[in-house]
């Protein structure tokens, strides 16, 4: 058990090539992202993360908003390698957008004063520990996903798209779909300049 888990954390890596083909059901999926959400930990248990899981059409509608928008601020003669990437995580299945309730963290922050600096940087920890859960288990079914980072650019666009609650903050969208190229070769600094023991 304990070395299927850590293998299917060697197993996940960053897949950029992705298409719409089905691996597993949009239901499968779902039901992958729900589990996610409810047994990833979160500080004093406060369940600040949101998720919104974007298949077909609407995952469509998010790449082309986040193409629009960065066509904005990117100058036109540089757009091109831009468009490409949009291109490429509009070419996958679904994306799954990540958030934090700031209201949950406000709430935190008032009813516990000594830790208030803490909660808004242990909320973004437990985003992530979502977001490598969701990330790991969406490849342990061979769907593969990236994590981008286009917040706040398309916040408000977002937002408005799927009337996102006010005191939802993106923090990162996981477009995913079905793998059309091996990961690239990953370097690993030495374990032994990362980790000591004593004992
Ligand atoms: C916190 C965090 C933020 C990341 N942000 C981005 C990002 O904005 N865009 C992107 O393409 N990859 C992003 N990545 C992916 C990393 O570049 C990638 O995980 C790393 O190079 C190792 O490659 P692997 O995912 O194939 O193992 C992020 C990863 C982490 C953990």
């Amino acid at each position: 058990m304990m070395s299927q888990f850590l293998d299917a954390i060697k197993a996940r890596r960053s897949i950029y090539a992705i298409s719409k083909e089905e691996v597993v059901s949009d239901q499968r999926v779902e039901e992958i992202v729900a589990e996610a959400v409810l047994h990833t930990p979160s500080s004093f248990n406060s369940q600040s993360s949101r998720v919104v899981v974007l298949f077909h059409e609407q995952h469509d509608k998010l790449w082309d908003i986040t193409k629009e928008t960065l066509r904005e601020i990117v100058p036109a003669d540089s757009f091109a390698p831009t468009e490409e990437k949009m291109a490429a995580f509009r070419s996958g299945r679904g994306t799954v957008l990540f958030f934090e309730d700031q209201e949950v963290i406000q709430g935190l922050q008032e009813q516990f004063a000594l830790y208030k600096d803490n909660f808004p940087v242990w909320s973004e920890q437990s985003s992530g520990m979502l977001q490598f859960v969701v990330w790991t288990a969406l490849a342990n079914e061979g769907i593969g996903a990236t994590l981008q980072h286009y917040n706040p650019l398309i916040d408000e666009k977002v937002r408005n798209e799927w009337n996102i609650p006010a005191s939802w903050k993106l923090i990162a969208q996981m477009p995913f779909g079905k793998p059309m190229a091996e990961p690239g070769e990953k370097p690993f600094n030495p374990i032994e300049s990362r980790m000591k023991v004593f004992k």
